[in-house]
């Protein structure tokens, strides 16, 4: 092997090329992301920024799969996944990736345990395996005393660390949340930033979604933007 070949950078996690997407048709279309291109490794955290409107959700969701592009390519694991069927890319979103929302989207009926374990039951772990791995997930995230408390009978942070625990059922390699630590307190959502850290340094990628300036020096990199494009680090307001 050549020297080259034996210093080439390890393939990213995931790799998006010049991807466009436009809303709606005719006179009403709208390009919300214009030819983006985005990459990150394993161990990263990535914080995506750019005031409201700029394309943010937009882009977080192409990158996990919920949306399909307009235009551009998407490989996960070095595989082009933007061209493959709505059912093998539902298939392996379940598999690869995790998504955490600014709203925790737990259901209030089921326990914090109950929550992580519909989760499990999506990727085929169901009873008492399923009850072991989602206990095992809320000590990751420090809940292990709080599995059967219900939604509303936790904070605001120890429903986010629910939803993240959730997020972590399939062991995916990327994690995206969108403004995961909007709704917190800084108590909390620097708690809920510490976890995300420790969850790159297991491995992962992890994308965030941010307009939170308290947790801008805890990624690894800054990617922002604004109307639809990235922004020239040259010309970024934060450097
Ligand atoms: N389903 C949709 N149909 C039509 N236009 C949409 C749709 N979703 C988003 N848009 C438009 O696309 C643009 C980008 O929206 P997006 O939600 O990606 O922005 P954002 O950066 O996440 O904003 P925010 O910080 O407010 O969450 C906006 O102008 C928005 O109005
Ligand atoms: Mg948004």
């Amino acid at each position: 092997m050549t020297a080259a070949l034996a210093h080439r950078p390890a393939e990213p996690v995931l790799a998006a090329r010049d991807i466009r997407h436009v809303y709606g048709s005719g006179a009403t279309a709208f390009e919300a992301v214009r030819g983006v291109s985005f990459e990150i490794h394993r161990g990263e955290v990535v914080l995506l920024l750019g005031p409201s409107g700029s394309g943010k959700t937009t882009l977080l969701q192409i990158l996990g799969g919920l949306l399909r592009p307009t235009h551009g390519t998407l490989s996960l694991l070095g595989e082009t996944i933007s061209g493959l069927s709505l059912e093998r890319l539902a298939a392996l979103r379940l598999q690869h990736f995790g998504f955490v929302f600014q709203a925790y989207n737990l259901f209030p009926t089921l326990t914090a345990a109950g929550n992580v374990e519909v989760a499990l039951d999506l990727v085929g772990m169901r009873g008492r395996a399923a009850r072991q791995r989602a206990q095992q997930l809320l000590e990751d995230v420090g809940l292990g005393d709080r599995g059967h408390h219900y939604p509303a009978q936790l904070s605001g942070g120890q429903r986010q660390r629910v939803a993240i625990a959730r997020a972590l059922a399939a062991d995916p390699a990327v994690v995206l949340a969108d403004e995961p630590t909007a709704a917190l307190d800084s108590h909390s959502g620097a708690n809920v930033v510490s976890l995300f850290r420790r969850l790159a340094d297991d491995g992962r990628a992890i994308v965030i979604v941010t307009h939170d300036s308290r947790i801008l020096d805890r990624g690894d990199r800054i990617v922002e933007m604004e109307d639809g494009r990235v922004v020239d680090p040259a010309h970024r307001r934060h450097p």
